[in-house]
């Protein structure tokens, strides 16, 4: 039988072959024989024979992280209620242009099957470690390496207890135990699962081994009733999340900048069970930030008390008060740019009570209240450390454009954007915000109205805008 000479290749496929060895941490003779022995297979044709169970033929997976230029996912779905949710998620990957390849737990396979896997991914769904077919070649290792990212959605508890004391009993752990590509978490789980002392060690545990996670979110349980943090991450914004991942390729104009930027409301006490808030969700700010940390720049997010889970790639720090604000503000100092999204509330109570105010027979007690640190005025002002560019939010409910452009002045900051929060526009806690820029050059003021966009839409602008400005501070 002949034997294989790499020597005799040519360069290119020699260079390719390297990578992708590399890439599988194999011999370059190795990885040849795979590619022949993948080749020698006899192809299946996946819409002719499928019936989605585990006897289909195995897909062969000793192949390229991407494929056809489409990146690859492998995910795996875990045994819980939000695995229905995961079949919507195959749809969003896939809609933003990765190649799908899925992996369903034994419990996963009692909410959905992996029929329905395959049929919205195009591609074999893996079930078993033990599957012949596709450990002829240890798949189980090749699940985790032969793609950019390894999503887990929905992340069980019990998926996050094997992960964190590293089990390999099942093809799910197992590909997790032997993956080298980032690996991206959906927990999702009843609010007092999340909140057991073993979960919490559990996350702790693999966030310090590099595991990344998006949310959970906070809302209504599929429980009658319970309602707590522990729902899964909308598939959009998991989808989202993985993109965020494999963005290096895309332009990073903010890399190298270091952004500030403050969001949601701020609550002030008034006595250890009671504050005075506003209606701030944190939606706008969280936005800007991640739309920061998609092109490059290094985030700092400050954010008041809000339900959203931290922007991948953001280093996030929650604060309370105002004055707990400042401190972080000041401590997160020097920055490039700062943006004072947060609604800081103006007033706090002048003596905060030690003890629950009680109700007594007499009148209501009065609250006097103080002014707070003005954030925005006091780190435009600066004389040292004050941060090249500095944008303040202006909320507004009536004379938008006149209270927005004396605020420019009196701030002493270089662009405000100013945004109507009167209760018709439902800007405040919602998802789409109307936008008008005001920029300073000298004592001239120019304003730019954007028109009804998401949120999303209008971090994204707003970045952009940011970035052209750096650049031509630079050059
Ligand atoms: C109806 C039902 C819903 C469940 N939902 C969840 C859940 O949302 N999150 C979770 O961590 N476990 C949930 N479980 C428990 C898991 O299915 C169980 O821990 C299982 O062993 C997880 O296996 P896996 O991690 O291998 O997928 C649920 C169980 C049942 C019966």
């Amino acid at each position: 039988m002949a034997s294989l000479t790499i020597r005799k290749l040519d360069e290119a496929i020699k260079a390719e072959l390297r990578q992708r060895a590399a890439r599988n941490g194999r011999s370059m003779e190795d990885e040849a024989r795979t590619i022949l022995r993948d080749a020698a297979q006899p192809r299946h044709e996946f819409a002719a024979s499928f019936d989605g169970s585990a006897e289909q033929p195995a897909a062969p997976l000793g192949e390229p992280a991407a494929v056809d230029g489409q990146p690859r996912i492998t995910l795996i779905v875990g045994g819980g209620i939000a695995a229905y949710k995961s079949m919507d998620l195959i749809r969003r990957l896939m809609e933003r242009g990765f190649s799908v390849r899925c992996v369903l737990t034994a419990a996963a396979q009692k909410f959905v099957t992996p029929l329905t896997a395959s049929a919205l991914s195009h591609q074999r769904c893996y079930t078993d470690l033990f599957d012949p077919m596709s450990e002829f070649d240890a798949g189980h290792i090749r699940l985790g390496r032969d793609c950019e990212l390894v999503v887990v959605a929905p992340a069980t508890a019990d998926l996050m207890a094997k992960m964190a004391n590293g089990h390999a009993d099942d093809l799910a752990s197992a590909i997790l135990l032997a993956a080298n590509r980032p690996i991206l978490l959906a927990p999702a789980m009843n609010p007092l699962m999340w909140n057991n002392a073993a979960t919490r060690r559990n996350v702790a545990q693999l966030v310090r081994d590099g595991v990344h996670m998006v949310g959970p979110n906070a809302g209504e349980m599929a429980e009658k009733g319970e309602a707590g943090t522990g729902r899964m991450a909308e598939p959009i914004e998991i989808a989202a999340a993985a993109q965020a991942f494999l963005r290096p390729q895309q332009a990073q104009p903010l890399a190298g900048c270091k952004l500030l930027i403050t969001a949601g409301p701020t609550h002030e006490p008034i006595d250890p069970v009671r504050y005075i808030a506003n209606r701030s969700s944190g939606k706008q700010g969280f936005a800007i930030a991640a739309a920061a940390a998609a092109a490059g720049a290094e985030v700092t997010l400050i954010s008041g008390p809000v339900e959203l889970h931290d922007p991948a790639g953001v280093h996030v720090i929650r604060v309370e008060s105002a004055r707990e604000m400042l401190d972080a503000v000041n401590a997160a100092l020097p920055a490039d740019v700062a943006v004072f999204a947060a609604a800081v509330a103006d007033w706090r109570v002048e003596s905060e009570g030690g003890q629950k105010i009680k109700k007594g027979a007499g009148a209501p007690p009065p609250l006097l209240l103080t002014e707070n640190p003005d954030i925005l005025a006091s780190i435009a002002k600066r004389e040292q450390n004050r941060p090249p560019l500095v944008i303040g939010f202006a909320a507004e409910t009536e004379h938008l454009l006149d209270n927005a452009k004396s605020k420019l002045a009196r701030k002493g900051c270089d662009w405000i954007v100013a945004n109507d929060v009167s209760p018709a526009t439902g800007v405040m806690g919602g998802d789409r915000n109307t936008i008008h820029l005001l920029t300073r050059a000298a004592d001239e003021i120019s304003v730019e109205s954007w028109p009804v966009m998401s949120k999303d839409q209008v971090a994204t602008a707003l970045i952009a805008r940011i970035s052209k400005a750096v650049r031509t501070t630079e050059s």
